[in-house]
């Protein structure tokens, strides 16, 4: 049996601010077996999904949690990076998950996946500690969803009409323009608080998402739990958890939340690490069963809560790898998610930011939460650009006769109009209304007055003068010049 010295508790407790619950001396385990990331422990009886600290003879500490077991022998994985352990390293059992700092000065931060502060602004006030636990919300008892958020992006507010509680995916290959989507909704929503998940993403694109596409203004009102791809695997899933609980905290407190989640395919790799570490067989193209029970897991936390209470609108990115929509993360996501948003890497080569594919995105919950003919008008333009797209190679090539269907003619003629309207510079937001009037507009401009300017601003004028729209610091709004 090892024996712990009360220096030692102390010492780690101190260094780490654990709450070391040692009732007994057997608690105490001993490491047998380190392979890749995984480490063996005997002489310890957590269950799965306990923490504890693994403290080797120099001193040296990490945290990890049970994964899993097989008779006597508990699986561990670290939760942060190890740079070695020894055999026979000690194994504590410790209740970090339940110290979670928690509460509205989050707001601004930066924080990793157990909650301690990444930037430079200090330590986080312990003013009030949560538990990690997922509160689960009696899906009969959550308010429906009954009216729109403004996530300020022209197309999406008018096309795809998002509405309070809804779980959005955001299909898109690699550098489409996700992330720089998700930091114009960030500024431009009229949500409370977002909270931005980076989950497994390159350490340079955190920084940079902060910098520059957040911004100091962005930044106010946000609250981003970053952890990057060379984290831990149970690093990155935590931060995913975190994020969700974060904005689960602000909902309680009857705000509402846009969380915006980059990527879950990350969260779903991350995953499959740590299951395949700890022995599950793979199912689908390597991906372990339990990937696709984590995948709900996560998602269903989002959404309204109930009567009078607060929302929880969230955008989940999913790669597709080789703009592929049929990967297995990208097939489950679809199908448990509330609608989806394609970005298209045509559209981005073209020049269209954001690359937002009209005919392949859809909001479920639209009909519900726009007047019908709104929702008609969102109808008729996906029928004009599937028209236009089908019959693209005839029109580019001149093979195409004006007069020989009029319905093709009226989608050739709107078709620069709409793309303009889908066109959004990138420091410029679009309310709901204008979003709204300015689709209108594109549908019954005639091609010739581009000029006439109409009350609300035109795409074409959204575009032109981006440079003289600037935001208003006080509200971080756009204001018009
Ligand atoms: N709204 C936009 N306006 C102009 N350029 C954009 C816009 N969105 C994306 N881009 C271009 O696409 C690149 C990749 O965008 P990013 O958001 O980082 O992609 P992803 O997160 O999908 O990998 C950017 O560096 C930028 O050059
Ligand atoms: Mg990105």
């Amino acid at each position: 049996m090892i024996e712990l010295g009360p220096n030692l508790i102390e010492r780690v407790a101190g260094k780490f601010d654990f709450d070391i619950f040692q009732q007994s001396p057997q608690a105490v385990g001993r490491l047998t077996r380190m392979v890749g990331l995984t480490m063996e422990a005997v002489g310890i009886e957590l269950s799965v999904g306990h923490n504890c600290v693994v403290i080797d003879k120099d001193g040296r500490a990490i945290e990890a949690e049970v994964v899993g077991f097989d008779n006597d022998v508990s699986y561990l994985m670290p939760v942060q990076r190890i740079d070695g352990m020894q055999p026979g390293a000690k194994v504590l059992p410790t209740d970090r998950r339940s110290a979670l700092v928690m509460g509205e000065h989050l707001c601004g931060r930066v924080i990793n996946g157990i909650g301690r502060p990444l930037d430079d602004k200090g330590p986080l006030d312990e003013l009030s500690r949560d538990d990690f636990k997922i509160q689960h919300i009696n899906p009969l008892h959550r308010h429906p969803i009954d009216e729109p958020l403004d996530v300020g992006i022209g197309a999406i507010n008018a096309l795809m009409t998002v509405g309070k509680g809804q779980r959005i995916g955001l299909f898109a290959g690699s550098g489409v323009g996700k992330s720089m989507l998700l930091g114009m909704m960030t500024r431009f929503t009229e949500a409370d608080i977002v909270v931005v998940g980076l989950i497994g993403e390159r350490g340079r694109e955190v920084k940079e998402f902060i910098d520059h596409i957040l911004g100091e203004e962005g930044l106010k009102k946000a609250v981003v739990v970053a952890s990057p791809a060379d984290d831990a695997p149970l690093m990155r899933l935590r931060a995913a958890q975190l994020a969700s609980r974060v904005a689960e905290y602000f909902r309680d407190r009857g705000r509402n939340v846009l969380l915006l989640m980059d990527s879950l395919t990350r969260y779903a790799q991350a995953q499959r690490e740590i299951a395949l570490a700890a022995g599950e067989p793979p199912a689908t193209k390597g991906y372990p069963p339990s990937v696709f029970a984590r995948i709900p897991e996560l998602v269903e936390r989002a959404g309204n809560a109930e009567q009078g209470g607060g929302s929880v609108t969230a955008f989940y990115t999913v790669l597709t790898e080789g703009d592929d929509l049929q990967d297995p993360i990208a097939d489950s996501a679809r199908a448990i998610l509330d609608g989806h948003i394609v970005l298209s890497r045509a559209l981005a080569e073209e020049g269209v930011y954001p690359a937002i594919d009209i005919e392949a995105s859809i909001s479920r919950v639209m009909p519900n939460i726009v007047s019908a003919d709104k929702l008609a008008q969102a109808q008729n333009v996906k029928r004009l650009l599937s028209l236009y797209r089908s019959n693209r190679d005839l029109i580019t090539i001149g093979a195409y006769s004006k007069g020989s269907d009029p319905a093709l003619d009226e989608a050739i003629e709107r078709h620069p109009a709409l793309m303009d309207f889908v066109r959004q510079a990138l420091g410029t937001g679009r309310n709901l209304e204008q979003s709204w009037v300015q689709l209108q507009h594109a549908l019954t401009r005639k091609s010739a007055d581009t000029n006439t300017a109409p009350a609300a601003p035109s795409p074409l004028r959204g575009q032109h003068e981006a440079g003289k729209r600037t935001l208003n610091s006080a509200t971080n709004k756009p204001q018009e010049t």
